[in-house]
């Protein structure tokens, strides 16, 4: 699979990304109480952002992505006894039926089949384990400027269905941000979605 993030991974970390991931991590949390008994995995982990606030919360986080190079700045911020378990590829490498949370920002449009993950993360779930998606609403493609990418954000109700048909219930679907560009003097809102879903 090609790394489309090699040129953004070293600077990734912006006061904009971080702020970004701040909010939906507050969000997460406010519904969320991890607990180091737990087994975590995050879907699209990047550098980090996210996962490495999760981390001090829980016992173990597996750390799933598809770029190296993303992986690479991930993997220079790692303690020695780091807790943070990295699994380079696809959701559908991991196997094991042992998570208890798994949690995803701005990594679902990036899928290549989000049906087949939701699927597959049915088999990877304990059950009563939460999963919790952040994602941007069905946008014009202008946020990624055109670039081709798998999903120009998504119709929560869609998303809700097949998270139900994949054996969940859906117990928050809500915007919690609005993200304003500006771009050739147009001004496009780009709203974000959490999903919190049980695994019955
Ligand atoms: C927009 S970035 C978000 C990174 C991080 N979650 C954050 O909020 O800073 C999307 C991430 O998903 C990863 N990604 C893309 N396709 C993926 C796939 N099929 N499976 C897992 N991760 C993927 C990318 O490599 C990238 O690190």
């Amino acid at each position: 699979m090609k790394d489309t993030f090699v040129e953004k991974a070293a600077n990734w970390d912006s006061p904009d990304k971080i702020k970004m991931t701040k909010i939906f991590l507050s969000e997460m949390l406010f519904h969320i109480n991890p607990q180091s008994s737990w087994k975590a995995l995050e879907i699209g982990a990047g550098t980090g952002l996210v996962g490495l606030n999760v981390e001090p919360l829980v016992g173990k986080v597996v750390m799933v992505d598809t770029s190296e190079s993303m992986l690479e700045v991930l993997k220079q911020k790692l303690h020695d006894d780091s807790k943070v378990e990295l699994l380079h590829g696809e959701i559908f490498k991991y196997k094991q039926q042992d998570i208890d949370f798994v949690f995803s920002a701005m990594a679902f449009h990036h899928l290549t089949d989000v049906e087949k993950a939701i699927q597959h993360l049915a088999t990877i779930t304990k059950p009563g384990a939460w999963v919790v998606v952040g994602d941007l609403v069905t946008e014009d493609g202008s946020f990624h400027s055109f670039e081709l990418i798998p999903y120009c954000g998504f119709d929560t109700t869609v998303l809700s269905k097949q998270f139900v048909q994949a054996g969940f219930y859906v117990k928050l679907v809500k915007i919690y941000n609005v993200i304003t560009r500006t771009i050739d003097e147009k001004t496009t809102n780009y709203e974000q979605f959490i999903l919190i879903a049980k695994r019955l």
